[in-house]
């Protein structure tokens, strides 16, 4: 029997509702697969925490999480506090403190979910972004100068290594390589940005020799966003910066159906610490309380969890159960459907243990 330590911060808005769904659904997988089992300690950190606290976690936060075998994430922001506050005070210190320097985006059209591309079925898109994490346009270099005053300067740094380049360039040919098309798009804004992007380039090509079973391509990232639209199919394996890939994801999400099933994981591939397992989405506030948030992403990003804790048959017991669940039509609103979280929640325990 194997007991795995799991970190849930469930934070803010929806955050709760799809960790809680994603919790309940870890449990019935565990009593399925009857060899393993999940110790979930949850930690009340987020914008409420920051209300009371004035920190959005304790500053030993780091070192409670160390311990722990994974790291289950919800969502942090709250309309009462500005955005860079709860992001630098929870999210960013965990991916930055752990080094999770690989942000692993799957996406791809789920049986029953609509594409809003006309001619795009399941299979037609079927995608891994995989996302610089710990430096890039993200590194939190720079800085503001006479504040208030005319001449008020704000500097925002992006900051390229070649170590931090190297490594993910290795993660994401190695990713790429472990897919049946072995197939990478390299994306890149080097006519534009021509100093840390010419060397992200040329690291690129240099890695690519390491693997020379990866056939692999390189796009700017402004036709990127046309071939991921018109030609998604020639896509598999992709590989780009913090801040590229985070654009790049949300649209990567929303031609697959929703921002609500897209799910992520920010790994620490050397495993010296936890890697965290999050959905893509925010705290939506439009929607908090009205139980009705999608909660696939959450559990897409369990599955991601189970794969890196090396249980890669409960994973894909896991995903057959989202997608037979999505194949039966018990979808939230967000993907067309009409039912709530619970009752998506409730299918998907019900297709594992039948499964
Ligand atoms: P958002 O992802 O919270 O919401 C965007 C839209 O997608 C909303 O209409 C929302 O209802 C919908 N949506 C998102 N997740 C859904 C789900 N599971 N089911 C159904 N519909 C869903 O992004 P937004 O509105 O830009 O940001 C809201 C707050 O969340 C802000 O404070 C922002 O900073 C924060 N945020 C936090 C993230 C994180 O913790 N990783 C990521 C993105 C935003
Ligand atoms: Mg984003």
């Amino acid at each position: 029997m194997k007991d795995y330590a799991i970190a849930a911060i469930p934070a803010d808005g929806i955050g709760p509702e799809v960790i809680n769904a994603g919790v309940e659904v870890l449990h019935a997988l565990a009593e399925r697969q009857g060899n393993m089992r999940f110790s979930v300690h949850t930690f009340e950190w987020g914008s409420d925490y920051y209300k009371s606290h004035g920190v959005m976690m304790p500053e030993d936060g780091l070192e409670q999480l160390k311990a722990f075998d994974a790291i289950y994430f919800g969502a942090v922001g709250a309309p009462d506090v500005p955005d860079h506050i709860t992001l630098w005070g929870l999210r960013l210190p965990i991916c930055q403190g752990f080094d999770q320097y690989a942000n692993v985006r799957p996406t791809k059209i789920l049986p029953g979910i609509q594409s809003p591309l006309r001619k795009a079925v399941p299979g037609t898109l079927d995608w891994v972004i995989v996302r610089e994490n710990s430096e890039g346009e993200y590194s939190g270099n720079g800085g503001r100068a006479h504040r208030g005053l005319p001449e008020e300067v704000g500097t925002e740094v992006a900051i390229f290594t070649r170590t931090g380049v190297t490594r993910i360039m290795r993660y994401a040919f190695r990713l790429a390589q472990t897919r049946p098309r072995k197939l990478l798009t390299v994306v890149t804004k080097s006519n534009a940005q021509r100093h840390g992007m010419v060397m992200w380039d040329e690291i690129a090509a240099e890695v690519a020799r390491e693997f020379p079973d990866v056939r692999w391509d390189k796009m700017l990232v402004d036709a990127m966003t046309v071939r991921m639209t018109l030609h998604p199919e020639s896509l598999d394996t992709i590989v780009a910066t913090n801040l590229h890939a985070d654009i790049l994801s949300d649209l990567a999400g929303a031609l697959a159906g929703s921002l609500g099933v897209a799910p992520t994981a920010n790994i620490d591939p050397e495993r010296r610490f936890p890697s965290m397992f999050e959905p893509i989405h925010g705290s939506a506030f439009d929607i908090t309380g009205k139980g009705i948030a999608n909660p696939v992403a959450s559990f897409w990003t369990a599955a991601q969890m189970l794969e890196h804790l090396g249980e890669v048959d409960a994973a894909a017991r896991l995903m057959s159960a989202v997608e037979a669940v999505c194949a039966q039509g018990i979808m939230t609103p967000d993907v067309g459907g009409t039912a709530n979280t619970r009752e998506v929640t409730q299918a998907v325990i019900r297709a594992i243990r039948e499964g």
